[in-house]
């Protein structure tokens, strides 16, 4: 163990530089595989998978981490939510490959995540994790002390941050998703007459982002 972490190979591993850069369907299997090393196989029965199931993203907050050899190495993702009644971002799930902990990949997709987030507007995100990793990028329990989450939880890690100060004012009730459906959630009919809709306006294949 020791000698692996010693040896050339690590170092240059640990040294390595990455980017962050917009999820690219192509992430999809190295993304799913990194979430499972990361929250086990049982992740997907976790009570924030209610507020993902059969949701696209909010549009431009799927952020994928990239070392330079091309291995993705990190990766996060932000949903559109009704915080009690207050329009917000449920981020979640942020994960880092365990090789590459401690370089501050996590830290380049939350900066990145959070500046995007209030360019394109967003007043607040709500996330459930380690209030320790989170203080640092200036998310609290203080706002979400009356936001309850559709199944259990941890109430001290429920930790909210307002992009636009009073974003989260009178915040109270249930997280409930409100991402636009993805096409395979729809009923069929409603889903094949989608698909026709966009072969007909736009015949060339068009790169999708998640
Ligand atoms: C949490 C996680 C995303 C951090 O990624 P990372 O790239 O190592 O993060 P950074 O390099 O930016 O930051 C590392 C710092 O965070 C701290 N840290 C990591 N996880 C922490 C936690 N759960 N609680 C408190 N601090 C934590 C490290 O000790 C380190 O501290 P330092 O800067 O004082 O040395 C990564 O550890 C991970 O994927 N963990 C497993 C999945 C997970 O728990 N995701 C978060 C859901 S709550």
């Amino acid at each position: 163990m020791t000698a692996k972490r010693n040896s050339p190979v690590a170092l240059i591993r640990k040294t390595t530089p990455f980017a962050i850069r917009a999820e690219r369907a192509s992430d999809v299997v190295a993304r799913e595989a990194l979430l499972d090393a990361c929250f086990g196989d049982n992740r997907h029965t976790r009570t924030c998978q209610r507020l993902r199931d059969g949701r696209a993203p909010a549009a431009g907050l799927s952020l994928s981490a990239m070392r330079n050899d091309g291995r993705l190495v990190g990766t996060v993702r932000l949903w559109h939510v009704s915080a009690g009644g207050r329009s917000a971002l449920m981020l979640g799930p942020l994960a880092v490959d365990d090789d590459c902990r401690g370089l501050g990949v996590g830290a380049a997709l939350m900066q990145r995540a959070l500046a995007v987030a209030k360019a394109r507007g967003h007043g607040a995100v709500i996330l459930l994790g380690d209030a320790p990793y989170y203080a640092r990028y200036g998310f609290t329990a203080a706002r979400t002390g009356e936001l309850s989450l559709p199944g259990a939880f941890e109430r001290e890690r429920l930790l909210g941050l307002e992009l636009v100060e009073g974003a989260l004012d009178g915040a109270w009730g249930m997280i409930t998703p409100t991402g636009a459906a993805l096409p395979e959630s729809l009923p069929k009919s409603k889903a094949s007459e989608r698909k026709a809709a966009r072969t007909r306006k736009a015949p060339l294949a068009v790169p999708h982002a998640a």
